[in-house]
């Protein structure tokens, strides 16, 4: 059949608003609505709150194709970036950039970011964690997003990129109006003077860098060269500002949902205490099971695609939904159950192909000495609140709490 014909068959979907996938209470429990959605069809749009139309798929197999397929591309074909100057400077990064664009920055970036410069950070993330558990503890209760799962990954981060800690809180808070300029009641002026601040505060950090190397990972960046080629200033800075906004958005939520799951699953606990060497192997369930990241981050048709019997046109906005092909019957036995030896763990939850996510072996260590010395050091580790009181940050990219407490006593801490 030719792809005329194809296409003349193939029905445009309309969106479907059955599913409310912005409210607190699908944030609370987001599992059964992608169950029901990879049941009923691979393709779901939905009007997003600022009115745009999103197609959101759900399955397994659909979700890694459609990573994998170039024809899904980072740059929206009718180009919307219309907005030159300082935001340029944070958004010239990898993520946001498609072949051979892509293919340069990720491979200047490997070069700083390699697995010697991630092993040789555990007795530095071991220290930090330390410090912030014997702070942590002199509370009554510990929330472990604010006094851990936030401060450990952003402090590696940043001892990485040689940011000085006099300087760090004031790169924290540039970095959260990058993310959440909403949350955090920003408009849009407001949001731009904080990005360009920040844009000249790592220039400086470069031209310092340039002048007086050292070991650090902006040092290697700024001399990373490939083939002749360079970073530009503004690729230099928007990777800088990628790197730092992972370091605030991910690890964290791998703290929080994976200490969370273990705590409401205390047989899984118990087999992790009786043999340590199941970490590693509960570091990837915990990712699959209630990971950090819920959808990929925005990918158009970069061309008419016949879908599954559906049509996306060229340009249309789509998400793969990461948290639900990770729960998906046809690949996973039993997916909704917690279980820290499954065997072939293939999760998605640091995505697929070409943008499979370069921290992974960071946050693989961050989470696994992290939870490892949580659960070590307080052996009567507890919520302080039932779970169903806690509540999660809104918003379909990130899955994540907003507080965590607990108590490390036997008794409760109230
Ligand atoms: C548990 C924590 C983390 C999770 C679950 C996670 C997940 C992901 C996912 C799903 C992607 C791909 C997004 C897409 O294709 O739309 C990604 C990309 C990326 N991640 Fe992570 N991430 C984590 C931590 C980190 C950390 C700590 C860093 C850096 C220090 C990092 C740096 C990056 C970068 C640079 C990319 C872009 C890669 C590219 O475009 O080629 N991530 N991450």
């Amino acid at each position: 059949m030719g792809m005329i014909e194809l296409f003349a068959k193939i029905q445009y979907n309309k969106p479907m608003e059955q599913y409310d996938l912005f409210s607190p209470q699908f944030k609370a429990n987001p599992f059964p609505t992608y169950a029901q959605m990879r049941r009923e069809a691979p393709v779901h749009g939905h009007v997003a709150p600022d009115g745009r139309i999103i197609w959101y798929i759900t399955r397994y197999e659909d979700v890694a194709a459609v990573l994998k397929d170039p024809r899904f591309i980072k740059t929206p074909p009718h180009s919307q970036r219309s907005d030159p100057g300082s935001h340029r400077a944070i958004n010239e990064n990898m993520l946001f950039a498609d072949p051979p664009d892509h293919t340069r920055l990720r491979a200047l970036v490997n070069q700083a970011f390699t697995p010697r410069r991630v092993e040789a950070l555990a007795p530095r993330i071991q220290t930090i964690t330390d410090e912030l558990l014997d702070t942590a503890v002199l509370q009554p209760e510990i929330d472990l997003i604010a006094d851990l799962g936030l401060p450990l990954p952003v402090q590696v981060i940043c001892e990485l990129l040689g940011i000085p800690r006099r300087d760090r809180e004031q790169v924290s808070d540039w970095s959260q109006a990058i993310i959440s300029p909403g949350s955090r009641g920003l408009n849009y002026s407001a949001r731009k003077r904080k990005v360009r601040q920040f844009v000249a505060y790592l220039r400086d950090i470069f031209a310092d860098r340039q002048a007086k190397p050292q070991d650090d990972l902006t040092t290697a960046l700024v001399q990373a060269e490939e083939a002749g080629d360079r970073l530009t200033e503004s690729e230099l800075s928007s990777m800088v500002a990628l790197l730092l906004v992972t370091g605030h958005e991910t690890t964290v939520n791998l703290i929080g949902n994976g200490a969370l799951a273990l705590l409401q699953h205390p047989d899984q606990l118990a087999l992790l205490r009786a043999d340590p060497s199941l970490w590693d192997s509960a570091i990837e369930e915990l990712l699959r099971y209630d990971g950090p990241v819920e959808t990929s981050t925005s990918r158009w048709a970069g061309e008419d695609i016949a879908f599954k019997g559906h049509l996306l046109r060229k340009g249309d906005l789509v998400r793969v939904v990461l948290a639900s092909a990770n729960r998906d019957t046809a690949v996973f036995t039993n997916p909704d159950q917690l279980d820290i030896t499954r065997p072939d763990n293939k999760h998605l939850a640091f995505g697929l192909g070409i943008h499979y996510c370069l921290g992974a072996p960071l946050a693989r260590l961050e989470g696994k000495i992290a939870l490892g010395t949580l659960f070590t050091r307080f052996p009567h580790l507890h919520l302080a609140r039932p779970a169903e009181q806690l509540t999660w940050h809104s918003g379909v990219l990130f899955r994540g709490l907003k507080q965590l407490p607990v108590c490390t006593n036997q008794s409760d801490c109230l």
